[in-house]
């Protein structure tokens, strides 16, 4: 299938690529693209980002690199992005902000009143994709003529408050509103923010088993041993199509069960 957002000599960067969603990105994506481009895969476990490295289709070329996100400034990830760039120009710029945790699900809402747990969540989840894509961007001025697709993968739970998910939910509005800002002003680039539904990796079962509303960790338990969750395959199956059709408005928020029936929350 080609995917004209998808096409020419593509730079890709993904974060939080060493597992979940973030490694299915990497290896669909990977197979769309044209052979002279490159994917750099970015999270903290080498082992991971090397395993994903490793499952990317070998007709592109292929990096990771190690990094906190949650502390890596602006100077460092510019650093990352040009040295793995080399000398090459590219025509197109594809930055999938997936990096995200799920934060602390002990918690109710006048519990959380600690500023440096606060901080820790929003650097990760909020502020980082803010200045990662901050970087890209004065990347892609410098790089002339380059067309630049920006995918940030958010949540329906930025929209749709959840009882002991008060972290995640706010931090999933605010990064979410980020994208929606930077769409408006910057009308030449391609924003979606994509929901990619319930899909069973680490946060989903993490969220199932600690969330600390009996009745949430009952829906969330439930939808997993009913096997109602996505695959990271379905999901990312979704969203190349999303790409593909091209029917969404900049900025943005498209969900994997628009247009069908939710299991959740409906
Ligand atoms: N799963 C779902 O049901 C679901 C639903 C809606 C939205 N989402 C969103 O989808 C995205 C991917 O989620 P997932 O379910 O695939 O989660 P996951 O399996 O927990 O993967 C999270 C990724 O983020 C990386 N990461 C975490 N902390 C990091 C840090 N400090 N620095 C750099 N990388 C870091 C992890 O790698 P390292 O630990 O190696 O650093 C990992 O690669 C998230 O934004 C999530 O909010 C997921």
């Amino acid at each position: 299938m080609a995917v004209e957002l998808l096409s020419g000599k593509v730079f890709l960067v993904i974060t939080g690529a060493s597992q979940g969603i973030g490694r299915e990105i990497a290896v669909k994506f990977s197979k769309l693209l044209k052979p002279t481009s490159t994917v750099l895969l970015l999270a903290r476990g080498e082992t991971g980002l090397k395993e994903t490295a490793v499952m990317v289709s070998d007709q592109v070329s292929v990096r990771f690199q190690s990094v906190d996100l949650s502390i890596a400034d602006a100077a460092q990830l510019s650093e990352i992005i040009t040295k793995e760039m080399g000398s090459s120009q590219f025509e197109r710029f594809v930055i999938v902000h997936n990096v995200g945790s799920i934060g602390d699900l002990s918690k109710f809402t006048t519990d959380m009143n600690d500023f440096n747990e606060w901080r820790k969540y929003y650097d990760l989840n909020v502020f980082s994709p803010a200045v990662l894509n901050s970087v890209v961007m004065k990347i892609v001025k410098d790089h002339g003529k380059a067309k630049a697709v920006v995918i940030n993968i958010t949540s329906y739970l930025g929209i749709q408050p959840m009882k002991s998910v008060g972290f995640y939910c706010s931090g999933k509005a605010a990064r979410e509103m980020y994208f929606r800002v930077f769409a408006e002003e910057f009308p030449q680039v391609n924003v979606l923010n994509y929901s990619p539904g319930p899909v069973e990796t680490d946060m989903l079962k993490t969220f199932s088993e600690t969330a600390a509303d009996p009745e949430v960790r009952t829906e969330m338990s439930d939808l997993r041993n009913q096997n109602k969750q996505l695959t990271t395959e379905q999901t990312v199956n979704r969203l190349i199509r999303v790409l593909k059709d091209q029917k969404y408005k900049s900025g943005e928020h498209i969900d994997y069960y628009d247009d069908m029936e939710r299991p959740l929350r409906k």
